[in-house]
């Protein structure tokens, strides 16, 4: 540095104002409305200040040329009417918020849903911080985002160096140590940085203990719920059709193999007048895990319980995509789950992995016994806590294409829901037809991929129930099963 020459300034830090990207103003019958997907929020008739204050908002603008503007076109005492339209508009979700040191934008915090929780006083960021441990950074079309399951908001890194800064953020830390690290950012835009990373619960005071109902919530599990329940969902939620324009619908049936064995198909007059009253069938309900291996279930026996709980019963199509209908309720009657019986010991059908073809119904062979359908058995048998492998294992694959070419956010939970009205299917059908049913929690879904030959991404498992011929009670009264 010469002689006399000014120290380098640091950067005024500023904040922009500007409604979310995806939602535009509506102006109808001199009424003016926000709109962003199927939501509407009108905000009605607005005066000349307000409305400037929208149409700046629209462009993005920092909050003291909001008031500016406001007490410009309608005097002093509208400021209160902007503070009021703000607060609305931020717990309604409409308006994201840009930090820049001098023109160098730092990180925008934008709204996920429309209910932002109302902010509490301003967050202290004096002590020592740390990352979430469910706080998530990732690539998302060329920009780096940071969120959390915890909020509605996420924070969008303009400057992916900010993203070592967050990362530092691992090992409790205070804005002046990460003002040591942070070239060109002083500490009071580093305090605003992480004011707006506290604010959207991606970092938290070090050391302060997670509230229990948190503390029990797998990182995993707790961004499957928040993602696929409405308000913390990205993007649309619902049956949307959001890949119509991008992909086929696959086929309702799944383009069946050639069938190996033709099951028998049972006289349903026949069998629904001898069957337990519904009632009976409820009260009797057991999980049984003990299969008699001297009189095992029969082809006549697996053929009746496919055909009567997940036979195909009919196919139409409802202008978007063919579905069907089935003995149990399937969420938009897409229908995406099919049956492998892997077959242990069944009297008339050789033991091997089979697909259930529920058009033709029949068995389609997809792998001979080796050691992938016996790695696949034995996670049965474990998960059952079975002496001997269970008779069939029914595993229950999704077409995961049938459900998330319509449904957007919600796809792979439906999925999840739809697994237990097959599981209860089986249940009952497998009751009263006196056979042994056991639902099981879990299963190696790379292992069937490898057993089957399947695409993990396309189609794998995502649920598996055990059947076999009674061999007494065991499990239920004592909850023996690990599920
Ligand atoms: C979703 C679900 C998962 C289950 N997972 C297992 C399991 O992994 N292993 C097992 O032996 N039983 C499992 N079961 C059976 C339960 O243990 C059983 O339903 C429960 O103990 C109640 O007994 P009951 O079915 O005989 O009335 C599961 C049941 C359901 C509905």
């Amino acid at each position: 540095m010469s002689v006399g020459s000014a120290p380098p300034q640091t950067p005024v830090m500023t904040e922009t104002l500007a409604l979310r990207a995806d939602a535009h103003v509506v102006v109808r019958d001199g009424i003016t409305a926000l709109v962003e997907g199927h939501v509407q929020a009108p905000l009605g008739p607005l005066g000349p200040a307000l409305a400037g204050v929208v149409s700046a908002l629209a462009d993005g603008t920092q909050e003291s040329q909001l008031v500016a503007l406001t007490i410009e076109a309608e005097g002093e005492g509208a400021a209160f009417k902007l503070q009021r339209l703000l607060r609305r508009l931020e717990h309604g979700g409409w308006l994201k918020r840009t930090l820049s040191s001098g023109k160098r934008a730092l990180a925008t915090r934008h709204p996920i849903g429309h209910v932002i929780p109302p902010q509490l006083p301003p967050a202290d960021v004096t002590g020592t911080l740390v990352l979430s441990r469910v706080a998530l950074l990732r690539a998302d079309g060329g920009m780096v985002r940071i969120e959390s399951p915890l909020h509605t908001v996420f924070v969008e890194l303009h400057d992916p160096a900010l993203a070592g800064l967050v990362a530092r953020l691992a090992q409790p830390t205070d804005a002046e140590e990460l003002a040591d690290s942070a070239p060109g950012l002083d500490t009071k835009t580093i305090r605003a940085l992480l004011r707006m990373l506290r604010d959207s619960a991606i970092i938290a005071t070090a050391g302060e203990p997670e509230p229990p109902g948190l503390a029990q919530w797998s990182f995993s599990d707790l961004l499957f719920h928040a993602r696929s329940r409405a308000g913390r969902n990205l993007g649309g939620f619902g049956g949307t059709y959001h890949r119509e324009k991008l992909a086929e619908p696959l086929p309702a049936i799944k383009p069946p193999g050639e069938i190996t064995l033709p099951l028998p198909t049972p006289d349903l007059a026949a069998v629904s007048a001898s069957d337990p009253s519904f009632g009976a069938v409820l009260e009797k309900r057991r999980s049984i895990r003990a299969h008699n291996d001297e009189r095992p279930i029969t082809a006549a026996q697996l053929g009746e319980l496919l055909y009567r709980a997940a036979r195909v019963r009919g196919v139409m199509h409802d202008g978007h995509q063919e579905l069907s209908s089935r003995p149990y309720p399937g969420g938009g009657a897409c229908y995406e789950l099919e049956l492998y019986p892997l077959v242990n010991l069944c009297e008339g059908v050789a033991p091997g992995l089979y697909h259930y073809d529920p058009g033709g119904h029949g068995l389609e062979r997809v792998a001979e016994p080796g050691p992938p359908t016996i790695l696949l058995s034995e996670y049965s048998r474990i998960t059952a806590v079975m002496d001997s492998p269970p008779q069939v294992s029914l595993l229950i694959t999704a077409r995961f294409g049938r459900v998330m070419w319509k449904y957007e956010s919600m796809a792979y939970a439906l999925i999840l829901k739809q697994v237990g009205v097959m599981y209860q299917t089986l249940y009952l059908m497998g009751t009263a037809m006196e056979l042994a049913p056991c639902a099981l929690g879990g299963g190696n879904s790379d292992a069937f991929c490898a057993a089957a030959g399947c695409d993990y991404y396309e189609e794998t498992t995502v649920g598996e129930f055990i059947i076999g011929s009674p061999g007494g009670i065991s499990g239920d009264a004592s909850g023996a099963g690990r599920g």
